[in-house]
């Protein structure tokens, strides 16, 4: 949620900063903005409402130099998409501009006290009265480093923060509190980042700011410093593992269609990580005598779908909790392990769930994509998925990395606990791994057809989402992702739920969707048919995504995409594919902007 960029040179970095800004869209696309220094005479600020290349036009970027500079990319929280409101905002004196990720909680008094020395504000947003605030101390200090630690010493709630400022013109100040920021080092320059992204085309070695830390970053040196206390912290350089290209469309029309079709290739990364890690959180799980899984939105459904395999393959029924009511009801203590699922490491909600499960000694775990992101470095396990980035604000080959990884730790604990034989997990294994040759039969053979189906039905406002057993997440995650790119009101549910309310609304307008499993799950597959029965009794649209075995039976479905037989462990997979396709195709037939859709971020970095 909003990007932060800056780089410091002794050359002309304007088109570098437009390019990281650029490269952090993904976060925040409503309305963004440059302050660029260029010796100590003034700061050069051009912000704008639109996209980097609208703004870019708008505000002629290309014009702008400097050898020093901050950027963002903002996705609105206080205050309207408006130009005031977009960032870098700048002091009464001009001498200071600042952007800055989270939320100031007490910005209001802090804005009282302000007004009242006679600041004028232009803008609604809570990050203003931080550059106010430099100002007012450093008229009082004399100095940049004490006004900028001062200031941040009076602030509550969450931040990422970069400062420019025309009194020290070869310097960006910056610090974090629970929002992501890293500093990227380079040959000549050296870069501010909210992730890798807004530097990694022009260095791969890192360093990762700690909450309550700040940096003073020139072209050519770096320091850490402890805000609370002002002492130097040292810090190793990482070396990201992330290529440049990873991050780039390649021929795809957009990154969420060129996702998709990484997933074969993912499944493959999931199953390379190394056995020792997922073994090790396979222990933490048995020892303890409580497991939650938690996440939320995509995160969460792909919790509730490791907690039907863990119950069905390691007898051990672990408690699935959305992350954002986590603390209000887990029973956490230090007889537990909480596991965190989350793509970008830095969600808000889930933060703040680990957070909760940490001050109450619990164990806590997380398998997290971005690596140096805020719970990567904060749990006793980590598993790193490797799932290189993911751009689109849509969760999908992400979000089937953790659930191969989960099926992974489910075999070891079902043979740990003597639910599965040794034999029978090698045999489960080896099913995953015919995944990828799965997934891309199905991207290279059906994809035509499903885009058809989504051409057909575009029209329909209301889609409803069916499965039973492991069918039932993967129905919700489905719902959601065609709400989210498709702006399509869609409910994912049990099947076996329908019945009790909701066939009610059965009718012309509403479109259904039902996920059968393969042969083997015979009663499954019976219980499941017989509500598709149901709907078809009532005359509803029903598309069945079925397997090749069943696919000669007269079946109760309108339309149905037959899949290659496949076994049932990773049947769910699979289905999960189509109904990814689904709403892709749902959403560009109603020309949707597919890889930032209204209103959604890319990290939910707020409460
Ligand atoms: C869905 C989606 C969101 C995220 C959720 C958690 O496609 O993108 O629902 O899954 O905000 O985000 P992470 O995984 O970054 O914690």
């Amino acid at each position: 949620m909003c990007g932060i960029a800056g780089i410091a040179s002794l050359e002309d970095i304007s088109e570098r900063l437009v390019g990281s800004i650029r490269n952090l869209e993904y976060r925040g696309y409503d309305s963004c903005g440059i302050a660029l220094v260029n010796g100590s005479k003034a700061i050069r600020v051009s912000k704008n409402i639109g996209t980097v290349d609208e703004v870019g036009a708008k505000e002629n970027f290309s014009k702008l130099k400097g050898s020093l500079g901050i950027a963002h990319a903002r996705w609105a929280t206080h205050g309207k998409v408006t130009k005031a409101n977009a960032h870098p905002h700048t002091s009464c004196g001009k001498g200071f501009s600042i952007t800055h990720n989270g939320i100031i909680s007490n910005y209001t008094n802090i804005k009282a006290g302000l007004l009242k020395l006679g600041h004028k504000f232009s803008s609604e947003t809570d990050t203003e009265v931080i550059v106010h605030l430099v100002e007012e101390y450093y008229k009082k200090l004399k100095s940049v480093e004490q006004a900028f630690v001062s200031a941040l010493r009076d602030l509550d709630g969450s931040f990422a923060i970069a400062l420019v400022t025309k009194h020290e013109p070869g310097r960006i100040y910056c610090a974090r509190f629970e929002s992501p920021l890293l500093i990227g080092l380079g040959d000549d320059a050296n870069y501010i980042g909210s992730d890798f992204s807004a530097f990694i085309q022009h260095t791969k070695n890192a360093v990762f700011l700690e909450d309550g830390e700040y940096s003073i970053v020139t072209h050519d040196s770096h320091c850490i410093k402890r805000i609370s206390t002002g002492e130097t912290v040292s810090r190793p350089v990482q070396e990201l593992k992330w290529d440049p290209e990873m991050a780039q469309k390649g021929g795809f029309p957009h990154y969420m269609l060129k996702e998709i079709y990484e997933q074969p290739q993912i499944v493959q990364n999931a199953l390379d990580i190394d056995r020792k890690l997922i073994l090790g959180f396979a222990k933490i799980a048995l020892e303890k005598s409580r497991l939650y899984i938690t996440g939320v939105g995509t995160t969460f459904y792909v919790a509730q779908l490791g907690q039907y395999y863990f119950s069905q393959y390691a007898g051990l029924t672990p408690m699935v909790i959305s992350s954002d009511e986590f603390r209000f009801l887990a029973q956490v203590d230090k007889n537990c392990a909480v596991l965190a699922l989350s793509q970008s490491g830095e969600t808000y909600d889930t933060l703040t769930a680990l957070r909760h499960a940490k001050s109450m000694k619990a164990t806590t775990a997380a398998i997290v994509n971005v690596m140096g992101s805020s719970m990567a470095r904060m749990v006793d396990h980590l598993i790193l998925q490797q799932s290189g980035p993911e751009i689109c604000v849509i969760s999908t080959k992400a979000a089937l990395s953790q659930m191969i990884i989960l099926a992974r730790v489910v075999l070891e604990v079902g043979v740990m606990n003597k639910r599965i034989t040794l034999k029978q997990a090698k045999t489960f294994e080896k099913e995953i791994g015919q995944l990828p040759g799965a997934i891309e039969k199905i991207l290279n053979e059906k994809s035509g057809f499903i885009h058809s189906i989504a051409k057909t039905h575009s029209k329909i406002r209301h889609w409803l989402f069916l499965g039973r057993g492991r069918y039932y997440p993967i129905a919700r995650e489905s719902a959601l992702k065609m709400k989210e790119v498709a702006y399509v009101h869609a409910e994912g549910m049990p099947s076996g739920f329908l019945k009790h309310g909701t066939i009610a609304l059965i009718d012309d307008r509403l479109n259904s969707v039902i996920f059968t499993p393969p042969e083997e799950e015979k009663q499954l597959y019976e219980l499941t048919l017989s509500s598709a029965e149901e709907i078809k009794a009532r005359g509803g649209y029903l598309l069945g995504i079925t397997f090749k075995s069943r696919s000669k039976e007269p079946l109760p479905f309108t339309d149905q995409i037959v899949l290659p037989e496949a076994p049932p462990f990773i049947a769910p997979f699979l289905e999960m594919v189509v109904a990814q396709l689904l709403s892709y195709f749902t959403a560009t037939t109603l020309k949707r902007n597919i890889d930032r859709p209204r209103s959604l971020a890319k990290s939910v970095t707020v409460a």
